[in-house]
């Protein structure tokens, strides 16, 4: 019988702090230029077979520090014939740098991460300086990052790290149509993750937050 996926894992205990994730395996029948989606902690990755299924033309990548449940989206990704959907490892304060080469990522969506896990140090951040820089390194010119949560204070402190010096020096500015320092209302993917329909669900709302990533000094497209 299969065994069911842990219901969370301690990215910070001793077991997940040795780098071990693997560089992503791109299908050869997307051309290397083929757009690319990736959903940072996918849990069971109903964002991420909606989006591949909705975009067969896009590279959809679903990465998560459970393995249990990489091999159970990667079984039904097959099952499903989705070539252009595919999962793998990652813990993200640890080893996101391994899977993508550098300028190959369109869209990072963070989507309901778990808040903190808390260590003797105190409360950490789920976006980290080390996701910070490994995104802005990942992203191509003109790709994006799409951060949604059901806990106010969570999309707050990535919207402080994204906007903050930090965030700015290394190329984010806000894509809010309100301006810098407000959340986004609307879902402009047209799919949603299981924790965003939940949230939806509850009549709770969705707090959303989106920046565009361009090399430092250069102009916005
Ligand atoms: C609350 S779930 C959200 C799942 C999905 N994105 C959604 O919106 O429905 C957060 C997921 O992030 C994963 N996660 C937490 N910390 C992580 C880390 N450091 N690296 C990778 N995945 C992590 C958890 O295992 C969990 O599956």
């Amino acid at each position: 019988m299969a065994r069911k996926p842990r219901q969370h894992v301690n990215p910070l205990s001793a077991a997940y702090l040795a780098p071990r994730a693997q560089p992503v395996e791109r299908p050869p029948h997307l051309p290397p230029d083929a757009p690319c989606d990736v959903e940072l902690g996918c849990a069971e990755g109903a964002f991420s077979f909606a989006l591949a299924t909705a975009h067969p033309d896009r590279l959809v990548v679903g990465l998560e520090i459970r393995s249990a449940l990489v091999e159970r989206n990667r079984m039904r990704a097959r099952r499903l014939g989705l070539a252009n959907l595919v999962f793998g490892y990652v813990n993200l304060q640890v080893d996101l740098h391994r899977v993508f080469e550098p300028a190959s990522v369109d869209r990072f969506h963070l989507l309901f991460p778990d808040p903190w896990f808390k260590t003797r140090h105190g409360k950490r951040r789920v976006v980290s300086p080390y996701l910070l820089r490994t995104m802005a390194t990942q992203l191509r010119p003109g790709g994006e990052v799409h951060v949604a949560s059901d806990v106010f204070e969570v999309a707050l402190e990535a919207m402080e790290a994204f906007e903050g010096p930090m965030g700015e020096a290394l190329g984010f500015r806000s894509l809010s149509p309100r301006g810098p320092w407000t959340f986004v209302r609307e879902n402009p993917y047209g799919v949603a993750s299981r924790r965003e329909e939940i949230t939806r669900a509850r009549g709770q709302r969705v707090w959303r937050v989106r920046y565009g990533w361009s090399p430092p000094g250069d102009d916005p497209p």
